[in-house]
């Protein structure tokens, strides 16, 4: 017999699973912690329905989320996952970024540093006028099309990436997801008698049109950075010790604090991830029952890395 105290998710199948088969155990849960978009809209969706009977903490939102694995990570993902699959050399290269939020953000910063000739797609005006302070050319995506050496998709979107645009690509052009799963890019489109698909390595496939264009097509329209380069592991531990600050907060959290509702994780808990690493202190790997990050908790740790950054102005106070 087996019992949960919480659940710790990311992308909602597990919470899912545990409605679907064992409901009854939503009587001893004391919280969900969901970690991605897709598991968050999900909660969302049971709340609205009223059919929420735990506490959920969203932590995709919370800054630490936001800023280190969607913006910080991408920043560095991108390069490698190009690199490593296409050996590109980036200077000079006219590329497409779509979607100017945190992963876009990310993209296009590493591009740039790199001497490419970064354009921008948006749909939102304030997430394009950033672009255009930050200085990147807002086009759409049609208007330049033509000339793109790389087109990278960052939206959480479907189909931004049409067939239509892939028609109009110029021999050789690069296409690349680091959005939402696999359905930025229209790849289905690309699977019809007339076209011929060439493996040329893993994960790097060689679209070939009838008059010989062929575009680079990555990962099948994958996740670039998951599938085809490394994640930093220092980003990963932040997200860990994220989730389990969340987790801390929902049990240890008096009755009444948390009603049957998604809950962003309260600004001080991310300003103690942050404070944790910068501090030098330690960032800590979880294993399934390890729930504290915390020095005083009595639980099994696993340090993963020592940050010690002198620089830095620390507070005295307990942040
Ligand atoms: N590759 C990774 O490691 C990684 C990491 C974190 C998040 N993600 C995923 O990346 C996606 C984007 O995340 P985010 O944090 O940047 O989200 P975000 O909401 O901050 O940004 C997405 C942007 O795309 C814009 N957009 C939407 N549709 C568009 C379209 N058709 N054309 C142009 N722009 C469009 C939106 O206006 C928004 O500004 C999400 O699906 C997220 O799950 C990927």
């Amino acid at each position: 017999i087996w019992g949960l105290l919480q659940i710790l998710d990311d992308g909602g199948d597990l919470t899912h699973w545990i409605y679907k088969k064992y409901p009854n155990m939503f009587k001893k849960i004391k919280g969900i912690v969901e970690e991605s978009v897709t598991g968050v809209h999900r909660l969302y969706q049971l709340s609205k329905a009223g059919k929420l009977c735990v506490p959920a903490m969203n932590v995709n939102d919370s800054v630490t989320k936001q800023k280190f694995d969607n913006l910080y990570c991408c920043r560095e993902s991108i390069l490698d996952g190009l690199k490593r699959t296409t050996d590109v050399m980036f200077g000079g290269k006219q590329v497409v970024v779509c979607g100017y939020g945190e992963v876009g953000k990310g993209c296009c910063a590493a591009l740039k540093a790199m001497g490419s000739i970064v354009y921008v797609t948006e749909i939102d005006p304030i997430c394009a006028l950033q672009a255009c302070m930050d200085g990147f050319r807002l086009v759409k995506l049609n208007e330049v099309i033509r000339q793109a050496d790389i087109v990278i998709t960052c939206t959480g979107n479907k189909n931004v990436v049409t067939r239509e645009h892939l028609d109009r690509m110029k021999n050789g052009c690069i296409v690349c997801n680091m959005g939402h799963s696999n359905t930025e890019i229209d790849v289905a489109s690309l699977r019809t008698p007339e076209l011929t698909w060439e493996r040329v390595r893993s994960q790097v496939d060689h679209v070939i049109w009838p008059d010989g264009k062929r575009i680079v097509l990555l990962a099948e329209g994958r996740l670039l950075n998951l599938s085809c380069s490394t994640v930093p592991t220092f980003v990963l531990s932040i997200t860990a010790t994220t989730q389990a600050l969340a987790m801390i907060e929902l049990y240890n959290a008096p009755e009444g604090r948390y009603k049957q509702d998604v809950y962003l994780l309260p600004k001080k808990m991310g300003n103690k991830v942050d404070m944790n690493v910068i501090k030098g202190g330690f960032c800590y790997i979880f294993l399934a029952n390890c729930f504290s990050i915390y020095q005083g908790e009595e639980f099994f740790l696993y340090p993963m890395m020592a940050l010690h950054v002198d620089c830095l102005e620390i507070p005295s106070t307990d942040c």
